[in-house]
């Protein structure tokens, strides 16, 4: 069997070649172009004509008011201004076609060596084959350098570097829609959440394409030596990167980084950000398809307490309510939901209960019959309700375009919240409608084909979730985890990769498929860790736990009927192995929470690829490399996912690097083998940073913000100034927007044998910070200058196991006692 995405392809389209005599006589053919230039070399293009695509269908528009950062305002209409500074020009035309070009000698990343004209070209399509119609489809096309690596494309079960394949926009629930072989062993796609959004990268300038149309879409580069190889047959056809889709407006942002950092600032701006999560969502997580009940839940805040494991989130999956009905409880196993919520709480945990849209279609239950007196689902092609087949047998969906069914379904939600839920996790939102075609679906009380809003149902789902929750909690921060979305989801929920397996080769993929769903607007997600499907063996679930115990989302969950998957379910190693590294996670916490408060900020990446912080060269080159990740700027991890390996290479960029596992400084810019132990993981800490922790051993998820150690990775020798800034609030309210935060700005530099920390108070807010130096190396001194005055600090050996090997630290401070 041949497994080829299935797309259109440019061959069928006709392209604008004689637009100018056709228009006049064939409507269809008279397109408008709208280029529109924005601040910071954003570019927006839009094709027009209003015969053929006659409306806007987009729910969740991308924004300009934020993308323009140095101009801070809505900035669309002043194309001028911005254009003054840019340092690339767009020239395009329908027939003429496209050419992007950057200005020499601006961009600092390098790619462009010569000159200081206009001239090096970024991207370019050939004329009369830049733009293609075929009915209500269109597909812009460009040429494909073989100098580009692709990145991007939101959620796909493909591998790291995109190149050489189509892709196609279509949110699917992956066990339903693709053979289970192939979902098990290979490469699948479509895949849950759907962004058209492609990173070309060309050596170290980076450049986006958006497709801002949520139709079924695609996305192609040169996808033709894949179906020639796999078919074995030849395919003559120019190399051509082509973004398109099924319907709606044409709609093209053409931004330019140069570096991928500032390309994903803007991006994330653009799309919008992910807000501030609470500080509980970043903490461990444990589910399972089967949690049902109070007794499940005390069960497991006992074993969590038991076995000193830090956790913050306990699940509920669909057993929890009364026939799998959408906003009911099976009163058997949750009785009272309120006293529940309330006395797991009080534990220190949080429950997060799942919601699916379906809703069973059964006379006398009060949200299906509400729904349907007021004509709040969706409709088939006969002008009835469409039913889909999900859990509770016949369903039918929430149509989530009317203003009045979200308002509805927000309704339920807030009562829902009310019991004293604080998150929820919205699930089948793709939509599943099971064994059903879910194309009948039509939207609008049947006025609007399905397509039109297929991709952005579960972000409609998720936005209306949203206003139940702020509705029932006004002052909290909402957390909301959602298995589907479309561009713009972020800004309303995290997203978990969905139903993968317990396999080393889905661990593998874990990681470039989070890092590319990061860089594409998605900052806060993750995988199932430990898999979802089938028995995860006990160095599986090691291996997994290590590998993504930083990761930006950190939830175990599992599959009825599977093996049990909580860390105590294996050998009391595996249970002290995962232990430890969730501890760390708790540990690094300030570290981890800083990194959401910059991408609120800033739009940063929490989870990068090697080539976001650092350079790519010939001599050594670190694209591609999926195995390998940094977690903001500092951390660098390299683990082992492959059973086999008893070493493998890591690839360590240009620095110096502090191994945390072995308690040496390494020298970056060259590959080294590191070996496999059962204890540690390769970890590296990056030279010239400042690392907010938690100090003390973290037994549960209990945080003081406010008492903070800093790890200074400092090597002796260091040369140079680094600066970090600490934030702190309550890590639940909204109160940091009103000034309830306490911000230092810290910069350290050694000069003579000293280590000199020049700590500013920016904000007092939450109340004075403590700060606690620690060190690796004994300073001569260790001073803290604050307020024009200087303090001296003591040593005191502190022995310390981060990841491996117990290492003697230096916890610096005031006075000679502890
Ligand atoms: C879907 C979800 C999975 C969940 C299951 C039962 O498969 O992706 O996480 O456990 O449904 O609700």
């Amino acid at each position: 069997m041949y497994l080829l995405t299935k797309q259109f392809h440019p061959i069928n389209f006709a392209f604008v070649q004689s637009h100018a005599e056709k228009r006049i006589s064939d409507p269809e053919a008279a397109f408008d172009i709208a280029i529109t230039p924005y601040p910071e070399d954003i570019y927006h293009i839009e094709i027009r004509n209003p015969n053929r695509w006659p409306r806007d269908y987009r729910i969740t528009r991308v924004s300009m008011s934020e993308a323009g950062s140095d101009s801070g305002s809505d900035s669309g209409s002043d194309s001028g201004s911005g254009q003054e500074r840019a340092a690339t020009r767009i020239e395009v035309d329908l027939e003429a076609g496209f050419r992007w070009v950057e200005k020499a000698g601006t961009n600092k990343a390098g790619t462009n060596k010569t000159g200081t004209n206009w001239e090096e070209p970024l991207l370019s399509a050939a004329p009369g084959s830049w733009f293609g119609t075929s009915g209500s489809a269109w597909i812009f096309c460009f040429g494909h350098d073989p100098d580009m690596e692709c990145y991007g494309l939101g959620e796909k079960h493909t591998p790291f570097e995109r190149s050489g394949r189509a892709y196609r926009f279509w949110n699917v629930d992956v066990w339903a829609d693709h053979p289970i072989d192939q979902v098990v062993k290979g490469d699948y796609d479509p895949d849950y959440l759907s962004i058209p959004y492609l990173i070309i990268k060309k050596g170290n300038t980076y450049i986006g394409l958006l497709s801002d149309n949520l139709f079924p879409g695609m996305i192609a580069i040169s996808p033709e030596n894949q179906v020639a190889q796999q078919l074995k047959i030849e395919i003559d056809y120019p190399p051509a990167i082509s973004v398109g889709a099924e319907g709606g407006v044409p709609s093209l942002y053409c931004i330019y980084g140069p570096s991928l950092h500032e390309l994903t600032c803007k991006f994330q701006r653009l799309v919008g950000k992910t807000p501030l999560p609470p500080i509980w969502a970043l903490g461990y997580h444990q589910s399972r398809w089967g949690y049902r009940s109070h007794e499940d839940l005390e069960a497991l805040a006992r074993s969590f307490a038991e076995h000193e494991f830090p956790a913050d989130g306990l699940w509920l999956d669909i057993d929890y309510m009364d026939n799998f009905k959408v906003f009911t409880f099976n009163r058997k196993h949750l009785p009272n939901p309120e006293r529940t919520a309330a006395e797991i709480e009080e534990k220190g945990f949080r429950i997060v209960p799942i919601l699916d849209p379906g809703v069973k279609q059964e006379k006398g239950y009060p949200v299906y019959e509400e729904g349907k007196e007021n004509g709040l689902f969706c409709r088939n092609r006969a002008g009835s309700e469409f039913a889909g087949m999900v859990w509770p047998g016949f369903t039918v969906f929430p149509d989530f375009t009317l203003a009045e069914t979200r308002k509805w379904w927000a309704g339920y939600a807030k009562a829902f919240f009310e019991k004293g839920f604080e998150g929820a996790w919205i699930d089948m939102n793709d939509p599943s409608t099971g064994p059903i075609d879910c194309t009948d679906m039509l939207f609008e009380r049947g006025e609007t084909e399905h397509a039109a809003f297929h991709n952005s149902y579960a972000t409609s789902m998720a936005k209306a979730t949203i206003d139940g929750f702020k509705a029932a909690h006004p002052d909290k921060r909402p957390f909301l985890l959602s298995r589907s979305g479309s561009t713009g989801a972020q800004r309303y929920a995290a997203h978990w990769t969905g139903d993968n397996f317990s396999t080393y080769g889905h661990l593998r993929r874990s990681i470039g498929k989070s890092i590319n769903l990061a860089l594409s607007g998605i900052p806060f997600n993750g995988p199932d860790i430990g898999g979802f499907g089938g028995d995860c063996i006990e160095p599986l679930f090691i291996d997994w736990v290590k590998a993504g115990f930083l990761f930006p989302f950190f939830r175990n969950h599992t599959m009825r009927g599977s093996r049990p998957q909580e860390p105590w379910a294996y050998s009391e190693k595996t249970l002290k192995i995962t232990r430890h590294f969730v501890r760390l996670r708790y540990h690094l916490l300030p570290y981890l929470y800083n990194l959401f408060m910059d991408q609120e900020e800033t739009g940063a990446a929490l989870l990068r690829p090697l080539f976001y912080d650092f350079q790519d060269s010939d001599e050594f080159p670190i694209g591609k490399i999926d195995d390998q990740f940094m977690v903001g700027p500092a951390l660098l991890q390299a683990p082992f996912v492959d059973e086999k390996e008893r070493t493998r290479e890591v690839t360590l960029p240009a620095g110096r690097w502090f191994r945390a596992d072995t308690g040496e400084w390494i020298s970056g810019g060259r590959k080294m083998k590191v070996s496999r132990k059962a204890e540690s993981t390769p970890l590296f800490i990056r030279e010239g940073y400042l690392i907010p922790f938690l100090p003390g051993k973290r037994t549960d998820n209990r945080a003081d913000l406010k008492r903070i150690g800093i790890f200074c990775s400092l090597p002796k020798d260091f040369e140079g100034e680094c600066r970090y800034r600490y934030r702190a609030d309550d890590g639940v309210s909204f109160d940091y927007r009103k000034g309830g935060r306490s911000t230092l700005e810290i910069t350290a530099r050694v000069e003579k044998g000293r280590l000199i920390l020049k700590v500013s108070e920016m904000e007092k807010g939450f109340g004075r910070i403590e700060l606690i130096p620690y060190t690796v190396h004994r300073y001569s001194e260790v001073v803290i200058q604050q307020d024009g005055s200087e303090g001296k600090l003591q040593p005191m050996k502190e022995v310390v196991r981060m990841t491996g090997k117990l290492m003697r630290w230096y916890r610096w401070q005031f006075g000679s006692h502890p």
